[in-house]
């Protein structure tokens, strides 16, 4: 019998965030080379891509430029997720479920947060993007600490990539950085005093936990890199009148595969 090899063996990374971040568009670019017109998506869905041959994958560093198996395709998967608030369990079940998992790409639209920290949070999508945020690393946090070997599990990276750079209201990545690390800051103590209000018996809300360092230290996503969760924001977009521009994107999944 013919079988063909499984897709779930292939390195595979997991896109995630916001509904209308621009996830869909970004797969669909990468998938066909232009992204196609979108609908709020219901449901996951994976899809095979490849390697731009311009892109160099980590494991390639020291082949040399004639080495024919550089020019090899190198296939990996994305699972497209669905950001709606109530379908966000897709997302956060693959985290702990996906084969082979190589990263988690967090696509934020960085035209969605307000420059000055002086608006209001719950207005602009900040709120809702550093909640979906805070969730995932807990989940990765978690996965960490409870690893039965001594070792611990194996590095997830995130990528958050800041999406929609084309629009001259979106916020540079640097300053995305840091408004996502304060509001995930204000996420976690709120979560903390819904801990206490909840009382002891809620063992459910016992188990959720405190993202990153102790303390009164605010949060920072380099303390994630404790727990094997290396964080890195890039800017860049999938639409936009002078074209896409989603390199150091690639550059990103190259050098973790
Ligand atoms: P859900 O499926 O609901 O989770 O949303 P999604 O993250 O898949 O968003 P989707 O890809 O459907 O994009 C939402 C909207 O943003 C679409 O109208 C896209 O055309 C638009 N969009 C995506 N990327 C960009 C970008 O880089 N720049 C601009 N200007 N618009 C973008
Ligand atoms: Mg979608």
């Amino acid at each position: 019998i013919f079988r063909a090899k499984t897709p779930t063996s292939l390195p595979t990374f997991l896109v995630i965030g916001p509904s209308g971040s621009g996830k869909t568009s970004l797969v669909t670019l990468f998938e066909k080379g232009a992204p196609s017109p979108t609908h709020l998506s219901q449901s996951p869905l994976s899809v095979r891509v490849s390697l731009p041959s311009t892109t160099k994958a980590a494991s390639s560093k020291y082949r040399s430029e004639n080495d024919p198996t550089l020019k090899l395709e190198k296939p990996l998967l994305l699972v497209d997720t669905p950001g709606h608030g109530k379908l966000r369990h897709f997302g956060l079940e693959h985290l702990n479920a996906t084969p082979n998992l190589k990263g988690i790409i967090y696509v934020v639209d960085a035209a969605s947060i307000p420059s000055s920290s002086t608006g209001s949070s719950s207005e602009s999508g900040l709120a809702d993007a550093a909640e979906y945020l805070h969730d995932i690393l807990l989940v990765l946090q978690k996965r960490y600490t409870t690893a039965k070997s001594s070792k611990g599990p194996k590095d997830v990276p995130v990528l958050i990539a800041a999406n929609k750079l084309d629009l001259f209201t979106a916020l540079p990545a640097p300053l995305l950085k840091t408004s996502l690390e304060k509001e995930i800051s204000r996420v976690r103590e709120t979560r903390a005093k819904g801990l206490l209000t909840a009382g002891s018996g809620d063992a459910d809300a016992d188990d959720r936990g405190w993202l990153g360092e102790g303390g009164e230290s605010k949060f920072e996503f380099r303390q994630m890199e404790e727990v094997n969760v290396p964080v890195q924001v890039v800017g860049g977009n999938v639409l936009g009148s002078e074209g896409p521009d989603v390199d150091k994107w690639w550059d990103w999944i190259g050098s973790k595969l």
